[in-house]
């Protein structure tokens, strides 16, 4: 039985897609979550300025005395997990685009991955996507944007549409079997990214994240690793290096929207 923390991660409140997958996987888990508010968004920053914030988000969750790391952030996980897990002296879980999924998925069409620009860019993402079946099938989107809104609490249907129109105009009318959220921050925003294809293109446009499989992992983590705690009561303590008291009513909107 390990009390300690669980930390998890993200440049913004992004991570706290997770958060909700994690928590209700894992009810009896404490989890002290940091968001990097100050200096996100991180998509549109260089490799070496991503690893360096995510070594300082790190180390101040290991401060706090965290027993386990998730990098909720795809950005975050695509610049610095290699690093981290070698200099870390606790488990490092972390969330990467959810194609494989997607491109199981049976179809004609295309898998669209919607990511930052960083990620998209990034030799990570890169060898994984080398490692489809069919890469071609795949059209990688690297935003900038979208992730500002989803920090001011945004998520609406409509609200990204100027956004996503500079990015996918080319592509409207082709057929999309499925759409990756290849940023946390994105899954806040999945109904109105779902609308806006179902508007714009053709096909199913089936959603996928990586939250779910990534709660899952933790979960084998801390059993692997002997670091469950089975019978407490579940906490969720929110830190960020941003303005705390305006953040905080967004982080408990986004902490307790459902989960589709
Ligand atoms: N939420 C992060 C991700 O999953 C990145 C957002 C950002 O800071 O650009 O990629």
């Amino acid at each position: 039985m390990d009390t300690r923390p669980i930390g998890i991660f993200d440049s913004g409140m992004g991570g706290v897609s997770l958060l909700r997958d994690a928590r209700l996987l894992l009810p009896h888990e404490n989890f002290i979550f940091y968001g990097d508010n100050k200096n996100a968004p991180y998509g549109d920053r260089s490799e070496e300025e991503i690893l360096s914030l995510t070594s300082s988000a790190a180390d101040f969750l290991l401060e706090h005395g965290v027993k386990a790391l998730v990098l909720a952030c795809n950005t975050a996980t695509s610049a610095s997990i290699n690093i981290l897990r070698q200099k870390l002296a606790v488990p490092v879980v972390s969330i990467e685009p959810a194609i494989k999924p997607a491109c199981e998925k049976a179809g004609e069409g295309r898998v669209f991955m919607l990511a930052t620009a960083a990620t998209t860019r990034l030799a990570r993402y890169r060898a994984l996507l080398a490692r489809m079946p069919d890469p071609s099938r795949v059209i990688n989107i690297g935003i900038s944007g979208m992730v500002a809104r989803v920090e001011r609490g945004i998520t609406e249907a409509g609200a990204f549409d100027d956004i996503l129109d500079a990015y996918l105009e080319p592509y409207f009318g082709e057929t999309a079997d499925a759409i990756v959220l290849g940023c946390t921050h994105y899954v806040f925003a999945g109904g109105a990214i779902r609308e806006y294809f179902l508007r714009r293109m053709k096909g199913g446009c089936v959603l996928f994240d990586g939250n779910r499989a990534t709660a899952r992992q933790l979960g084998r983590v801390l059993e692997r690793n002997g670091l469950v705690n089975p019978f407490g009561s579940g906490s969720v303590t929110f830190t960020t290096s941003g303005n705390a008291p305006e953040l905080r009513p967004v982080f408990e909107k986004l902490l307790n929207m459902p989960i589709d």
